[in-house]
C-alpha cells in the first residue's frame, strides 16, 4: 500500500453524498452530553477548583461511580481506601477525568447494540482509551505542555469507526464483509465512499469541536497532511500506531503508517522510541484491568442497587 491512499483527501477518498446528508441530521439529534463538556471545558480553566469539578462530576452518578472506582485501582497505588470524590479528582488528575468523562459520554451517545457479530466492540474502545494513554506518556516524554489536548484528540481519532457501527450497521456490515473478504480496510472504505476519517471529520465539524480534534481525526492515517497542531496530530499518529503494536489495535484497522515522520515532528528516535515501548509496557499491564472494567460497565447506571454495587467493587479492589 503507497502512503498516497493513507490521505484521506486523495480524490478517490470522496464520502458518498448520501452518508454526509445522514450525518448533517445526525449532528442535530445526537451531541455529546453536557456534563463532558462542561468539565472539559472546567478543565481547561487554569482557575479550576477541584470543588467546582466535583460539583459537575456529583450531577452524573455513572462517572462518580467510575471516578472512585478509578482512584481505588492498582494503577495509583493508594493506601487507604478512596471514598469521597474529591479525593478521587486529587488522585486522578484533571486530565484523566475529562478523558473519562468523554469517554463515557461517547459511549452512552453510540450505542453499539447493532454491531456485526464478527466486530469487536469492547476492542474498539480500549483502542481508543489506550490510543489516548499512548498519546499522554508520548506528550509527557517530549515535555510537550497540552497533554490534555493530545490525550482527547487519542480518545476521538477514531469517531469515524465509532460512528460507521453505531449509526449505519448496514453500511458496516457490508464493509466487514469486503474486509472479511480479504480487502484492506481502506480499499474497502474507498470502495464504500465512507472512509472513517472523513466520516469522523464531517460530525466533529458539524459539532463544531475544536480545530485541533478535527486534525487528529482526518489525518490521524497521515499526519504529515496535518495543516495546523501537527505535534498533536502526530503524537496522536503515533499513539495510534504503537497501540496496535502492544496488543490494543481493531484488527482490521490500517496499520501501515510511517512512523518517520511523526518521531521527527516529536523529536524523537528510533532508539528513543524502544525505550519508551518497553517503559510503557510494564506500566500498561497495570492499568489495562480498569479499562476492561471502564469498557464492561459503561452503561447508565440502572438503579440504585447496581450503583452501590459498582461502589463496593471499587472499593474491594483497593491495593493495600
Ligand atoms: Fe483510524
Ligand atoms: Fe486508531
Amino acid at each position: 500500500m503507497t502512503l498516497g491512499s493513507l490521505d484521506p483527501l486523495a480524490p478517490d477518498c470522496r464520502l458518498d453524498p448520501q452518508v454526509a446528508h445522514r450525518l448533517r441530521d445526525m449532528s442535530l439529534l445526537v451531541s455529546l452530553p453536557s456534563i463532558a463538556s462542561r468539565l472539559n471545558n472546567l478543565i481547561s480553566d487554569p482557575q479550576t477548583s477541584v470543588k467546582t469539578v466535583r460539583e459537575v462530576v456529583e450531577m452524573d452518578p455513572a462517572l462518580t461511580a467510575k471516578v472512585i472506582s478509578l482512584a481505588n485501582s492498582s494503577y495509583y497505588s493508594v493506601r487507604t481506601a478512596v471514598k469521597t470524590v474529591d479525593r478521587a479528582i486529587t488522585i486522578i488528575g484533571y486530565q484523566e477525568l475529562g478523558v473519562m468523562a468523554l469517554g463515557l459520554g461517547l459511549t452512552e451517545t453510540f450505542n453499539m447494540s447493532s454491531a456485526p457479530k464478527d466486530f469487536d466492540v469492547e476492542s474498539l474502545w480500549l483502542h481508543c482509551l489506550a490510543t489516548s494513554w499512548l498519546g499522554q506518556r508520548l506528550a509527557s516524554r517530549i515535555g510537550f505542555p497540552e497533554v490534555g489536548e493530545v490525550m482527547i484528540a487519542g480518545l476521538l481519532h477514531e469517531l469515524g469507526v465509532i460512528i460507521l457501527v453505531s449509526k449505519f450497521p448496514i453500511l458496516f456490515q457490508t464493509l466487514m464483509d469486503l474486509i472479511l473478504a480479504g480487502q484492506s480496510w481502506l480499499v474497502a472504505e474507498n470502495a464504500l465512499k465512507a472512509r472513517h476519517e472523513l466520516v469522523g471529520h464531517e460530525l466533529a465539524k458539524l459539532w463544531k469541536l475544536p480545530e485541533v480534534y478535527q486534525q487528529a481525526i482526518l489525518f490521524h492515517h497521515a499526519p504529515e497532511m496535518a495543516t495546523s497542531h501537527k505535534i498533536i496530530v502526530a503524537a496522536t499518529s503515533l499513539a495510534d500506531a504503537l497501540a496496535h503494536k502492544i496488543g490494543f489495535g481493531l484488527k482490521t484497522e490500517v496499520n501501515e503508517v510511517d512512523l518517520g515522520y511523526s518521531l521527527n515532528t516529536l523529536g524523537m528516535t528510533p532508539f528513543t522510541l524502544q525505550s519508551f515501548i518497553r517503559e510503557t509496557i510494564s506500566k500498561i499491564e497495570e492499568i489495562t484491568p480498569m479499562w476492561r472494567q471502564m469498557v464492561k460497565t459503561s452503561e447508565r447506571v440502572p438503579d440504585k442497587a447496581g450503583f452501590s454495587s459498582l461502589m463496593d467493587n471499587s472499593v474491594k479492589s483497593v491495593k493495600r
